[in-house]
């Protein structure tokens, strides 16, 4: 499997994955994966390997993006996406692509804030993982289900 950096010809990849991931909450189209990849401050990211190891095609297994936000000199992180073809889930695709956000953030001595569907169990387990903790919620963050979401967040490295 392998991090690399994606491009736009990703994103029709991405929104089948989101289509499927996030069914009852306005899952990403493609246009809106292009748009979000050509802003200057966000970085788009995937795993790339075989869905199936006994197959030597390969394919986008997942994907995460992250916006850098405030001042260069002393700048935040916010996941905005992140996803894993369900098919490949529990083989450490998504601790490939956090690794890579964390170690980002940590060289700034950055903090990382993501929202979670509150119940999100896996994605909550995994943040946790990463040293992020519960700081917030909001209501009615996700549409049009209408769950609530908690704001975690990963403290700069200075301060853990
Ligand atoms: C959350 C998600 C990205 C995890 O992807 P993944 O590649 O399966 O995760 P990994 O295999 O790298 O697992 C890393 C850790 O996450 C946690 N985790 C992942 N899936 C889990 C599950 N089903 N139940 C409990 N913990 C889970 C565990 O701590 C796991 O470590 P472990 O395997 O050593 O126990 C994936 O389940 C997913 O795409 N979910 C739907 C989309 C989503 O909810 N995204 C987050 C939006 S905020």
């Amino acid at each position: 499997m392998k991090l690399r950096e994606l491009t736009p010809a990703d994103a029709p990849r991405c929104a089948e994955l989101e289509k499927v991931l996030f069914p009852g909450e306005t899952p990403w189209s493609s246009g809106v994966f292009h748009q979000e990849m050509a802003q200057p401050f966000n970085f788009y990211f995937g795993v790339e390997g075989a869905l199936d190891p006994a197959h030597e095609s390969t394919v986008l297994l997942g994907y995460a993006g992250i916006g850098m936000m405030g001042p260069a000199a002393d700048p935040e992180f916010e996941i905005h996406t992140i996803g894993v073809d369900p098919a490949a889930q529990r083989r450490g695709i998504a601790r490939m692509m956090m690794d890579n956000i964390c170690h980002i953030a940590d060289l700034k001595d950055a903090p990382v804030f993501l929202e979670v569907r509150v119940g999100n169990e896996p994605a909550i387990g995994l943040y946790e993982g990463y040293a992020f903790a519960k700081q917030g919620m909001r209501k009615n963050y996700y549409q049009p289900s209408g769950a609530d979401a908690h704001v975690m967040v990963r403290p700069r490295q200075s301060e853990r």
